[in-house]
């Protein structure tokens, strides 16, 4: 059937996800692309992600998102996977090849390179960068910024067991240092700090301390919106220059969006229209 009047069915499961701003960015892709796109956003537990993705490819759907907290599930669905995503134990996009044969990837560390390096034109090759949390957000985003080269990436945590595991976990892709939040206090500083916990979505003060900064240093939070607010405010009292997450939101939608239907979006466009609603 001809793709601009085929009926392109897709999702985003994830907990909570009333909020999420992902079917207005596949809309606004799917209006650039010239195709009809049915994007819904389901609130949903872990124990019913698996029949509700079954549901979604059993009517035809072509693939789906998935967010916070499911990415690890999701990866489980799947039957085949990206060296990333396998790396990472987490999905955040999952392709229908059939109603029963899934594929999983993640585009979430392609969208932050991306933002980076095209968007905000920052330097990743030979610089020191650090990334403040070790959960999934950090697992998504590891792999693609040691492809980069950095000159170090070292990973903070509160637990520090779990920023080993990950280290080990990534090591053949490259070395990732680890330390605690009182090793971090040590730490000099920075080219770039990627704030990676979710403190700010329980609307806690980030866990970045002054140490981790120089003159020219950026702060990144994977954060937008509401979760961002506290870290924007630590990083104006302490004249520290930051970013937030949504550059990467757009981009790692673009390439889920791309995955399923070969149509590569202008994502600039897709920011500044989002921009406007935060
Ligand atoms: P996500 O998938 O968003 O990364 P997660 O897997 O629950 O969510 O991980 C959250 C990360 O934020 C973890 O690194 C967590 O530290 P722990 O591994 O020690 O739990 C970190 N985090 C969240 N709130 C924090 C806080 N108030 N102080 C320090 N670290 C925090």
């Amino acid at each position: 059937m001809d793709q601009a009047r085929k009926l392109i069915r897709l999702a985003v499961f994830g907990s909570p996800v009333k909020h999420s701003l992902s079917p207005r960015i596949h809309q606004l892709f799917a209006a650039q692309a010239g195709i009809s796109v049915e994007y819904t956003a389901t609130e949903i537990s872990e124990d019913f992600l698996s029949r509700e993705v079954q549901k979604l490819a059993d009517a035809g759907g072509t693939g789906c998102n998935i967010t916070l907290p499911l990415k690890n599930r999701a990866f489980q669905l799947a039957n085949r996977f990206s060296e990333r995503a396998e790396l990472a134990q987490a999905a955040n996009t999952l392709v229908f090849n059939s109603a029963t044969r899934w594929t999983a990837d993640s585009t979430d560390g392609p969208g932050l390179v991306r933002d980076l390096l095209d968007n905000l034109h920052v330097e990743l090759k030979s610089r020191r960068i650090c990334i403040v949390g070790a959960g999934g957000a950090a697992a998504g985003i590891l792999y693609d910024l040691l492809q980069q080269r950095p000159a170090s990436l070292c990973l903070f945590n509160r637990t520090i067991g779990k920023a080993e595991s990950l280290a080990h976990r990534f090591s053949e892709i490259g070395r990732v240092e680890t330390g605690d939040l009182e090793q971090m206090t040590l730490a000099n500083p920075f080219d770039l700090v990627i704030n990676a916990t979710s403190a700010g979505h329980h609307g806690h003060n980030p866990v970045l301390t002054g140490n981790l900064f120089g003159p020219q240093s950026l702060c990144y939070d994977l954060s937008y919106g509401a979760a961002h607010n506290s870290t924007r405010a630590w990083c104006q009292e302490n004249g520290i220059q930051c970013h937030d997450g949504l550059g990467m939101l757009v981009e790692q939608a673009a390439d889920s969006f791309q995955i399923w239907t070969g149509f590569t979006p202008d994502t600039k466009p897709v920011h500044q229209a989002l921009r406007t609603l935060l």
